[in-house]
């Protein structure tokens, strides 16, 4: 009987897991659960006999493809594979996959949920101002950001994205205006939305220039990865623009300084909560869950990410 564990730091919502596991009963495969572990060493032990390995943001390193003795795929029930060790996978034969798409609604609803929060500050009950009218720009238009970009249709946003590796017909049939450059992009919008993955290219790729070139009333949000913010720089950014505000998926490392110093101008979900919904999970959890039957009994390799 192949075994699969489920991984998760932060644990899929219950009904996901009920569904994950109808999944892999039907392959008459065995489902082990891992929730809420606190210590890398539970891991460790935990995946020394599976064949299959379901995580979400829980780093697969070296040493957990070392000691996953059996394994033969790992899915990252979500979008962004930053935390798979992708080389050590390759090495020891581990096909990875992610689940792209199935997590993105709940994202995308964060990034604007969050922007009406910060538009309107924080419900402190003071005057604030609206979405509708307002300039947002994409920065990358992939699953989340082309769903960002028709939620804030609704608002009766202008929607702006740049994405250098996408069809500009395809964005465009979308009532989206492409443009040519990150710098355009900056420049135009008071709104950015991130979408761009965490990788050697893009850490610490945004920072004072780029966000500086914002006109009055820029607004970063968040929802991609914090190390693609040079946090140094944002500071010095926060400091020198006070119409700058800032809203993320997750709290930068500096959370505490802007906290202390620019009250009111920021908002940080205390744990990545972006793809936090029951929907999300049963998305991402079971279409995981049938990539690894899939796999294993078909050789299907669509997802493959290594
Ligand atoms: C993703 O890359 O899919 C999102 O960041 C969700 O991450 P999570 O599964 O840890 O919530």
């Amino acid at each position: 009987m192949k075994k699969v564990l489920v991984a998760t730091e932060k644990p899929f919502a219950p009904a996901a897991v009920t569904q994950i596991k109808e999944v892999l009963d039907k392959a008459n495969y065995e489902l082990v659960l891992l929730e809420k572990y606190t210590s890398n060493a539970d891991f460790l032990k935990a995946v020394e006999d599976v064949d299959a390995l379901i995580v979400r943001s829980d780093k697969v390193t070296k040493e957990v493809i070392g000691a996953a003795k059996n394994l033969k795929i790992v899915v990252r029930a979500g979008a962004g594979y930053d935390n798979l060790d992708l080389e050590a996978c390759t090495a020891s034969n581990v096909v990875a996959m992610n689940t792209p798409g199935q997590n993105s609604n709940a994202v995308a609803e964060l990034a604007l949920g969050m922007m009406v929060m910060i538009a309107r500050g924080n419900y402190s009950g003071k005057a604030g101002t609206e979405l509708k009218g307002k300039k947002i720009g994409i920065h990358a238009y992939g699953n989340v950001g082309q769903l960002v970009a028709k939620i804030a249709k609704g608002f009766g946003m202008e929607v702006y994205a740049f994405d250098p590796f996408k069809n500009k017909k395809d964005i465009e049939n979308d009532g989206v205006k492409v443009l040519s450059s990150v710098e355009e992009l900056y420049s135009s919008c008071q709104y950015i939305s991130l979408h761009i993955p965490a990788n050697d290219k893009t850490k610490k790729s945004i920072g004072f220039d780029i966000l500086n070139k914002m006109p009055k009333g820029a607004t970063l949000v968040n929802t991609a990865r914090k190390e693609v913010i040079n946090e140094e720089e944002l500071l010095k950014l926060f400091a020198e623009r006070e119409d700058f505000r800032y809203v993320s998926d997750i709290a930068p490392d500096c959370k505490d300084e802007i906290a202390e110093k620019f009250e009111g101008r920021f908002f940080f979900t205390p744990k990545k909560m972006g793809a936090q919904t029951a929907e999300a999970n049963i998305n991402a959890g079971v279409a995981a869950a049938n990539q690894i039957v899939n796999f294993i009994e078909n050789g299907n390799t669509t997802f493959k990410v290594n």
